[in-house]
């Protein structure tokens, strides 16, 4: 016998015997949430009962997950639609202008002596990837994380991450006086898109060296669809027992990092900062040593890594936002959002770029450092939940449909948005060339992008690996030949030597300093891979291909001069489906006619001079 709430949706009603009392009572929720088209198609009890629980126990997962519940998951849809529907303008009110940083130059003495402080703070640290989005845009078949970085060594980004991570460990614990046990957590937010390929990536290679106990995942779980502006959640298409789910962003890490205790636990263990970073950006530990150096010597309570930005690139601008009111905070205003504010508060040219060639707004590039303390004590009053957003495709200008369902957003570069004005929250600006070469785009879009502007593609993502070592190469005193253009996948980049080295070879300029002397030069067409812990070179000549390897407990000096075909680089197309995906996303690969190629397996001083 249905209820009195049950009996206006009687679908329902028929079917509430089977039901558990937990099930019963959020479906009663749900009709007095106004969603009672989630049961009317409800076939009659005995025809599909198992999928009706699965159904329930669907919205109970939802329910649990969200703080507050669908029901304050579905008020805030509410009122974000109506304030979308409205064109109600989320900066009314600010105006914007450009804040001032800690702006770094790479090599100059505060960068060296910020990266010197850094590194001896990073025993203090935890890092946090996340790695639970889709990568649409990419349309890469696999995980981004499994991607190769570059591809003269092969080693995919998580590899990369986990190495300088293990490398940050070792070089900040001899920086320690006493013993030093210190194994920095890390930890991988991931979604059901990635989580169980990310689990068989780390096992089948052995987490990569890292012990894995220090590794851990938090899985994000997806939010709701919403079909119109009555925020009705949205059934999904191919199964009516199923609600239609979206992923809800980056933002998530902070309430998993709270909910999960994880944040607390570190707390209690002594440590004092959280880095946050990004699937895929081969360059960002190039600046972590010297931004963590700044958090430290600046206290600052929210560090956020910028770098010089061209206008209209696909990029958040840092800005500062002063209100009527007189409300001030330095945020990321989201880059098709930049625009319009800059438009509508009397800078009629809009996002564009000033006399420096580039905007003056620094690009974010959502690398974050936060103080676990401070940080901690914000969770506890909000239990980590940040400002969403919804970013409905209307049908058409009437905006009462959508062209396909909608959820709400969010993103953890919001997290300073309810901090309050005592907050220490600054943000870092260093070299483009030095930190930023994220992998964003599908070779088709990415060949779109304005010339000048990066392509943010594999193609661009490599390319800058070799650009960045090449030039830190350079201001350590090494002859390095200036790159040519060359076009792979309809993008035209520099291609520089290629040149790569394993973290433990150098995290920081004064390492690269220290393994590098003498008159060294390398040519354009030349390859050079450095993965041994103990290797300098001096007064090397180099044109062609030479890789070196060395146990940890041989030091192994590599002199004279190295000529070799070496290895060309071919062009691949990206449509030419018979090669790996990862060659043609890039639109090239090396083909390897002659090279160097020495492994020192065995302790003590060894020479390589040719
Ligand atoms: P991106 O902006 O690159 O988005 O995310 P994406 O979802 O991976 O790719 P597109 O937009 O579909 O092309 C920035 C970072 O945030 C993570 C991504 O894995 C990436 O490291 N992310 C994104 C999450 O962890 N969860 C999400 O829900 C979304």
């Amino acid at each position: 016998m249905a209820d009195g709430w049950a009996s206006s949706v009687p679908n329902l009603g028929k079917n509430l015997s089977f039901l558990s009392p937990k099930q019963v009572e959020l479906a009663k929720d749900l009709v007095e949430m106004g969603q009672s088209h989630l049961f009317e198609h409800w076939s009659e009890p005995g025809v599909d009962d198992d999928e009706k629980r699965l159904f329930l126990d669907q919205l109970i997962r939802l329910n649990e997950s969200y703080p507050g519940g669908l029901k304050s998951y579905i008020k805030t849809a509410r009122e974000l639609l109506a304030d979308s529907k409205a064109g109600k303008n989320p900066y009314d009110g600010f105006t914007p202008s450009v804040p001032s940083g800690e702006v770094l130059l790479f090599g100059d003495d505060d960068f060296v002596q910020y990266e010197e402080v850094g590194v001896r703070e990073a025993r203090n640290a935890a890092f946090v990837l996340v790695a639970g989005g889709l990568g649409e845009r990419l349309g890469y078949n696999g995980i981004k994380v499994a991607l190769p970085s570059e591809t003269t060594t092969g080693t995919c980004y998580l590899q990369l991450y986990i190495e300088h991570v293990l490398a940050l460990q070792e070089a900040s614990c001899r920086l320690a006086e006493g013993s030093c046990q210190a194994k920095i957590p890390f930890v991988i937010m991931t979604s059901d898109d990635t989580h169980s390929r990310t689990v068989q990536l780390l096992e089948k290679n052995n987490y990569f060296g890292m012990s894995s106990t220090q590794v851990k995942l938090l899985k994000q779980e997806k939010v709701a669809c919403l079909d119109d502006n009555d925020a009705h959640l949205a059934l999904d298409p191919h199964n009516k027992y199923r609600i239609q789910t979206k992923p809800h962003g980056h933002g998530d890490v902070h309430s998993l990092l709270y909910s999960s205790g994880v944040l607390k636990a570190w707390h209690e263990a002594g440590l004092k900062w959280v880095l946050f970073f990004q699937d895929t950006n081969g360059l960002l530990f190039k600046a972590i040593p010297a931004a963590l150096g700044v958090s430290a010597t600046k206290q600052y309570h929210v560090n956020s890594l910028a770098v010089n930005r061209k206008a209209k690139e696909a990029i958040g601008g840092i800005t500062r936002l002063t209100h009527k009111d007189g409300r001030s905070m330095v945020i990321n205003v989201e880059y098709n959002q930049l625009d319009p504010l800059l438009r509508a508060t009397g800078y009629p040219e809009g996002d564009s770029n000033c006399e420096t060639g580039y905007s003056p707004f620094p690009g974010n590039i959502n690398q974050l450092i936060f103080e676990i303390g401070p940080y901690l004590e914000e969770l506890k009053k909000t239990g980590g939940s940040i400002k969403e957003f919804v970013n409905p495709k209307y049908k058409d200008s009437t905006k009462s449909a959508f062209k396909s369902s909608t959820r709400l957003e969010c993103m953890m570069q919001d997290y300073p948005k309810t901090l309050p004005p005592t907050a220490r929250v600054g943000f870092t600006v260093m070299d483009a060339w030095l930190a930023y070469a994220p992998v964003k785009n599908n070779p088709e879009d990415a060949a779109k992008v304005p010339k000048g502007n990066p392509n943010h593609s594999a193609t661009s993502g490599e390319m800058f690996i070799y650009r960045s070592n090449s030039l830190i190469l350079r201001k350590a005193g090494v002859k390095v030949e200036d790159p040519v253009r060359q076009v792979f996948n309809g993008q035209e980049v520099e291609v520089w030597p290629r040149i790569a080295w394993k973290p433990k070879w150098a995290l920081t300029f004064s390492d690269v300093k220290r393994k590098v002397s003498g008159s060294c030069s390398i040519s354009q067409a030349s390859t050079l891979a450095i993965k041994g812990r103990n290797i300098v070179i001096e007064d090397l000549s180099l044109d062609g291909a030479l890789i070196v390897d060395a146990v940890d407990e041989a030091e192994v000096k590599i002199k004279g001069t190295v000529h070799n075909k070496g290895w060309t680089i071919e062009n691949v197309d990206y449509k030419d489906t018979s090669l790996p995906e990862e060659a043609r996303i890039r639109g090239f690969r090396f083909n390897k006619v002659e090279q160097l190629e020495k492994t020192f397996t065995e302790p003590g001083k060894l020479t390589l001079q040719s």
